[in-house]
């Protein structure tokens, strides 16, 4: 038995999701994992605190509000509220739920910079950046494509070629604004850095203790950004850190620097701060008692693409500007499908809410407990592991055992002494501290494994003692009370062990054995005397028609967002002036025979509708002769009320193979021109055209 842990104060983060896109099954990998951390640390009985946020500013917010038509306001309150229905859905504890753009950070934001200011940090410099004139704002990298300066491939990224080749965007050849198609032109602002090479020492010092980071982490950072002064290279020079945007941008104006707004990861960080602010503010306590306090833990939990941000940007900040630094950045590695990167566009970035709407929240919360460690390595999600693991482990050898034990026991409760069980439940509880230790450790791997292993040590008990046929004896009546009282101890402990991970396991089994779990103690000491509830189901297998309905309505949401996306790229493909970009390079090319493959058909439109919940669709029903109908969902929504359409006649691709889009079968395509949005204009065929002839 170890000594009792002192009472520890700990504040706990999770990164702050951001406010432009809904909430995937890979960032509930950390989100899971930070909540079984929050979970487990409360239920050692220690003060810990979650506060968390949405991170709301930055370009892509502001595009996304004009493209919508709404203000910046109107599309992260409603991201907001999307990611915590979806947060509460997956039982996440957090204590505050605030947002980058609130009061408290501008004011926290505010305080940090002066300090920042004052201790000589910052400093002025021009910045040439690619501007569009026509969309009126300065273009980060990933709005602007062109030509690679390097190997003169088309269409590439702003700052990365397929080649290979890195470059600045002021390097593309002919590069082209993402936003309005126009080509930009550099035009240079005044930026504010930060220069971090002032805190070289302490960061290489802070990294490098073994204290704070995972060793991989520390290594990352050596190699790529601090060097080492020991080697024969030496240290290397910290690049100045670019934390200001000029005008039009989505966030806070910096106060001495009008025009200027900070980039949105100068206050994205800052907004762990702000909403434990808020939280103080609620709860009377003091904001210095959690962040100037060296006797409060500080843990962070992110991914690895953001490693950079929190391991150098962030405790530099902290240092410079006095606040209690990071005991530990605990950094995890991504998810994959199936062994492949999450893909939108093949339907596997399956969105939390999806999920939630097939699929049970404790299935995934007890496969990503058993598949995370303490390293950065991804971790998968394979759904035929996933029901095994859900059906096989838990609700076989877990749940079994409640299942099979509690309705014998109904009426009589819980013996008053704890029977013999062979030291069953004693060595169990004398496991609790490894286990506990895996998951301070963050190794829910090797936490999972334990608490299997007793499992697997607890089934024979009840195999071999068979209630099921002491209950047909009612001379055995007191043995099988016994043996229930033993099975559902062996059981209770086990949801002890697991309820960081399976709050409504453990809520469910304080209610049937009328003792609820609050405390890891509670499976040091079995419970006797009790009363049983009746028993209710605990937790549902996982049905494989419930995984591939998830699947297929992911499928049919990335087709429709591809079906939408296809009248935006139309829009990408011409100029203002309605011109067909020239720079934009040309599809494949294709032979008369490919070509004539295409069946356009003359068709005639019976009727047109809104379609619920979709942004850009409309249902047509287009006549092609005769009785010969098909359903198509077409993208013209903003640019045709459905009333002006019935009647008309377009063209159509007739023979393409159908698709099964979220909202319906789709069986074919209407022709239109135009730039997109509200200016897509159908094709007509000439009068005296007849629905069903063919289009040469
Ligand atoms: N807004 C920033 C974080 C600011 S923190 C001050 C951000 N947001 S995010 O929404 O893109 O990602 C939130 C977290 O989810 C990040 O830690 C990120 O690493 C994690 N993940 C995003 N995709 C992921 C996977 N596919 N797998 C695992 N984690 C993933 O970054
Ligand atoms: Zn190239």
């Amino acid at each position: 038995m170890n000594k009792p842990d002192q009472k520890r104060k700990i504040l706990v983060t999770a990164a702050l999701p951001y406010a432009n896109g809904p909430i995937h099954l890979g960032h509930m990998v950390e989100f899971i994992q930070t909540d079984i951390w929050v979970r487990f640390q409360k239920l050692r009985g220690h003060e810990c605190l979650f506060p968390w946020s949405d991170d709301t500013h930055g370009t892509a917010i502001m595009i996304r509000a004009r493209a919508e038509g709404r203000s910046e306001e109107e599309v992260i309150a409603e991201a907001d509220a999307d990611h915590q229905r979806d947060f509460q859905g997956f039982q996440l504890q957090y204590d505050n739920y605030g947002s980058t753009h609130s009061d408290e950070n501008r004011q926290v934001c505010g305080e940090i910079w002066k300090t920042l200011r004052d201790a000589g940090l910052v400093k002025e410099k021009d910045v040439e950046q690619l501007f569009d004139v026509e969309a009126g704002t300065f273009l980060a990298d990933r709005f602007v494509n062109g030509t690679c300066p390097e190997c003169k491939r088309t269409d590439q990224a702003g700052d990365n070629c397929e080649c290979g080749h890195t470059y600045s965007p002021t390097e593309l050849i002919d590069p082209v604004s993402v936003l309005s198609g126009t080509t930009p032109e550099i035009r240079s602002a005044k930026h504010l850095f930060i220069e971090l090479e002032q805190l070289h020492d302490f960061l290489r010092q802070w990294t490098q203790s073994g204290e704070h980071l995972q060793p991989e982490v520390a290594n990352y950072l050596k190699g790529h950004f601090l060097g080492d002064p020991d080697s024969k290279e030496g240290a290397k020079e910290l690049r100045d850190w670019d934390i200001s945007r000029p005008a039009p941008y989505f966030g806070f104006e910096i106060p001495d620097s009008p025009g200027n707004y900070w980039y949105v990861w100068f206050d994205a960080p800052i907004g762990y701060i702000a909403s434990t602010l808020q939280w103080c503010k609620k709860n009377g306590q003091s904001l210095d008692n959690w962040w100037k306090n060296d006797a409060a833990e500080i843990h962070h939990f992110i991914g690895k693409d953001i490693t950079y941000f929190h391991t150098l940007f962030w405790p530099g900040m902290l240092k410079a500007a006095g606040y209690s630094l990071p005991t530990k950045v605990h950094v995890h590695g991504f998810l994959t499908v199936n062994g492949e990167k999450m893909s939108k566009r093949k339907g596997t970035a399956f969105k939390a809410a999806t999920y939630l709407k097939h699929l049970n929240p404790a299935a995934l919360r007890y496969y990503y407990a058993s598949k995370l460690g303490s390293k950065l390595d991804d971790i998968d999600l394979n759904f035929e592991e996933f029901t095994t693991k859900v059906n096989a482990d838990l609700v076989g050898k877990v749940v079994n055992l409640a299942s099979r034990s509690a309705k014998f026991v109904k009426d009589v409760g819980l013996s008053e002494t704890y029977p013999d069980d062979g030291g069953l439940f004693e060595s169990a509880a004398a496991t609790g501290d490894e286990i506990a230790a895996a998951y301070e450790n963050c190794e829910y791997n090797k936490a999972m494994r334990l608490i299997l292993e007793l499992a697997d040590r607890a089934n024979p008990y009840v195999e071999n003692a068979e209630p099921w046929n002491l209950k047909k004896d009612p001379e055995k009546a007191s043995e099988l009370q016994d043996v229930c009282t033993v099975a559902l101890n062996l059981f209770r402990q086990l949801v002890i062990y697991l309820s960081p991970v399976l709050p409504d396991l453990a809520e469910k089994t304080g209610a049937l054995l009328n003792d609820p779990i609050v405390s890891w103690d509670q499976s040091k000491t079995p419970l006797t005397g009790t009363t049983v509830s009746k028993f209710k189901h605990m937790m549902k297998r996982i049905e494989e028609k419930d995984v591939k309905a998830m699947e297929e309505e992911s499928k049919a949401e990335a087709e429709a967002a591809a079906a939408a996306a296809q009248t935006a790229a139309t829009a990408d493909q011409f100029n203002d002036s309605g011109q067909p970009m020239i720079d934009e390079p040309m599809a494949e090319e294709c032979t008369i025979d490919d070509f004539m493959k295409v069946d356009l058909r003359v068709a005639r439109i019976v009727s047109a509708e809104h379609v619920e919940g979709a942004r850009k669709l409309l249902k047509l029903t287009l006549s092609l002769g005769g009785d010969h109908r098909k359903q198509v969902f077409a993208g013209i929504k903003a640019a045709y009320e459905p009333e002006t359409l019935v009647g008309r006649q377009v063209v159509m691709v007739a023979n393409l193979k159908p698709r099964q889009m979220k909202f319906g079968l789709s069986e074919g395509m209407v022709c239109a021109s135009g730039p997109g949005g509200e200016e897509v204009f159908l094709l007509s065929p000439d009068d005296g055209a007849k629905p069903g002839q063919r289009v040469h």
